[in-house]
């Protein structure tokens, strides 16, 4: 896939930089890590080049601050359809709403990550670019438009930002404020994204019953001797190989040996290896369409190709494999390579807080298989390599992605309340953990849903012990096909909702993880709904306060 590193039009805006000295505030909206890791990336090299550069999630930061910034770059990803990921989304409400007015003399630059597999491609960057242009803030260069496979492109756009930042600014420029923002703590380890550590699977037992709809994983995994060191909140990236049966038959069906030597960023491997380790073969990008389109000399494919709808339809519900099963096409290694996206590891929110289980780590997975037409099975990269390819005692590549918006409240004695529905279950599984060993006082309420009872009840014994002890205050669960009707959290959150208002009296914390699409927005919804049944207020008043709670840091969400 290529990096297309678009320009949204560069403003000849009227708003001179008055200004001739400044400094450079990084902005970061990160969902995965990707953006964090490059606004890291910007920072040290512009620290490098003596520039006074500051780097804030935008979370941890005060929107009216802008106003007196010199300098701004924003770095941020896109996820779902076209949103803003949760560290973003007040500082781009603040922004859509016009609540910030003019930038006059602000000068700003726009990084946007995403996957050009999705309609609303990089759509965060690209208002981020807008509304500042709209502020009548100077744009120092064009967006940087990026795809997944961005690190080359990201160094590129950054080298020439850089350049021309660094002719604004005088040799000795003046250091701007940046109080009353958190600063991200550098907290590294030696092991990250790119350097992975290699550990050992110890336990892979499925959580689900023999009868359950769903195959759900406790994975457990020995970190011994990396120091890797995690956080309730966090989570766990694994990269892993493909299955070798779907590489055997995208060879076959490229008319390949496998043997075939390729070059993957820089070095030689055997094409069998490379698609094994190196390249995404379960998620399916349109441009692997488009590009083999291009290549092939059927019509039919050439039609689908053009068009985009239609090749949007397909590309989500099939893999690299099912294209080339209804359009065979015989290519060299280095047409198949080129047409395909570097692999990406997969991130899990963590099971287990160090302060129980020390040097291990532990996972909830639902393992990701699509039953095909044919009675086959396709499997998802991850869930399935966990599942089925690493033999216990196996090895696994895996870092910690620090997620610093999932966070158990500092202080031990304040409440909370947890929804964690199917696997969105498993930071709650850590949270709880981590309370226990720190004796907190504050109470806890866990809403959890799946649906059966005798199948799905994941994690069942543990809760049921931490009731007994008294650490879990209160737990509503709602097995949705238990019964005739649909039972969810947000109507147990609902039907609870006079003692949710109460808890939020006493100033719980409030959190969701699991699925986004549908369950977060229900959840929020219900929320919402609770604030106004139950705290007097009407609907405005009611999205206001859960935004407080959001930027007070007592609404936090892990969702995917
Ligand atoms: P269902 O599949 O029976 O409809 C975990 O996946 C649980 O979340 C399941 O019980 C599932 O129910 C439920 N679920 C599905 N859609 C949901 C929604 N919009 N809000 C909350 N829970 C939902």
């Amino acid at each position: 896939g290529g990096v297309a590193v678009a320009g949204t039009s560069s403003a000849t805006s009227s708003a001179v930089a008055a200004q001739p000295t400044g400094s450079l505030t990084i902005l970061v909206g990160s969902q995965t890590g990707n953006a964090k890791g490059v606004a890291e990336s910007v920072k040290a090299q512009a620290e490098a080049r003596g520039i006074p550069v500051s780097l804030v999630a935008m979370n941890d930061y005060k929107p009216k601050q802008l106003k007196k910034e010199t300098h701004v770059l924003i770095v941020t990803s896109t996820y779902g359809e076209g949103e803003p990921p949760e560290a973003a989304a007040d500082l781009h409400a603040q922004l859509k709403g016009g609540k910030i007015g003019k930038l006059f003399g602000l000068q700003f630059a726009v990084l946007g990550l995403g996957d050009s597999s999705y309609e609303f491609f990089c759509q965060t960057a690209k208002d981020f670019d807008a509304f500042f242009e709209k502020a009548e803030a100077t744009r120092l260069q064009d967006a940087a438009i990026l795809d997944v496979d961005y690190r080359a492109a990201a160094d590129a756009w950054a080298a020439s930002f850089l350049d021309k930042l660094a002719a604004t600014l005088t040799a000795a420029p003046a250091v701007a404020a940046v109080a009353g923002s958190a600063v991200i703590a550098a907290g590294h380890s030696a092991y990250d994204k790119f350097n992975p550590f290699t550990a050992t699977l110890s336990t892979n037992q499925k959580i689900t019953g023999r009868d359950s709809t769903k195959d759900i994983r406790h994975f457990e995994i020995n970190l011994e001797g990396s120091g890797i060191t995690y956080q309730p909140g966090d989570a766990l990236g694994i990269w892993f190989d493909n299955d070798a049966a779907v590489v055997a038959e995208i060879l076959a069906l490229t008319g390949l040996t496998g043997d075939e030597q390729v070059t993957v960023s820089g070095k030689a491997a055997a094409l069998s290896d490379a698609l094994t380790n190196q390249f995404e073969l379960t998620r399916l990008h349109a441009a692997f369409i488009t590009g083999l389109a291009e290549i092939s000399a059927d019509d039919k494919l050439k039609a689908l190709a053009a068009d985009k709808d239609e090749t949007r339809k397909f590309a989500a519900n099939a893999q690299i494999v099912d294209v080339l099963k209804r359009f065979p096409t015989k290519l060299t290694a280095e047409q198949l390579v080129g047409l395909l996206r570097a692999l990406s590891p997969r991130l899990y929110s963590i099971a287990s807080a160090q302060s129980e289980v020390e040097e291990e780590v532990h996972l909830t997975v639902g393992v990701v298989r699509y039953p095909q037409e044919d009675g086959s099975v396709r499997s998802g990269g991850a869930s399935s390599f966990l599942a089925d390819r690493v033999q216990e005692g196996g090895e696994v590549r895996v870092f910690v992605e620090h997620n610093d918006s999932f966070r158990l409240p500092a202080d031990s004695n304040t409440p909370v309340i947890m929804v964690g529905p199917g696997t969105g279950i498993a930071p709650f599984r850590s949270f709880i953990q981590e309370r226990d060993a720190q004796g907190a006082e504050g109470k806890n309420w866990l809403f959890f849903g799946n649906p059966h009872f005798t199948q799905d009840f994941l994690y069942q014994v543990e809760w049921q012990k931490y009731v007994k002890s008294g650490l879990l205050t209160k737990i509503d669960l709602a097995f949705s096909r238990d019964q005739a009707n649909k039972i969810y959290v947000q109507d147990k959150l609902k039907a609870k909702g006079a003692e949710v208002w109460q808890w939020l009296q006493e100033g719980a914390h409030f959190y969701v993880c699991g699925d986004a699409n549908r369950m977060a927005k229900d959840v929020h919804d219900a929320l919402v709904n609770i604030v106004v049944e139950h705290g007097g207020k009407n609907a405005e008043q009611a999205e206001e306060y859960v935004n407080e709670l959001r930027r007070a840091k007592r609404y936090q969400r892990d969702v995917y």
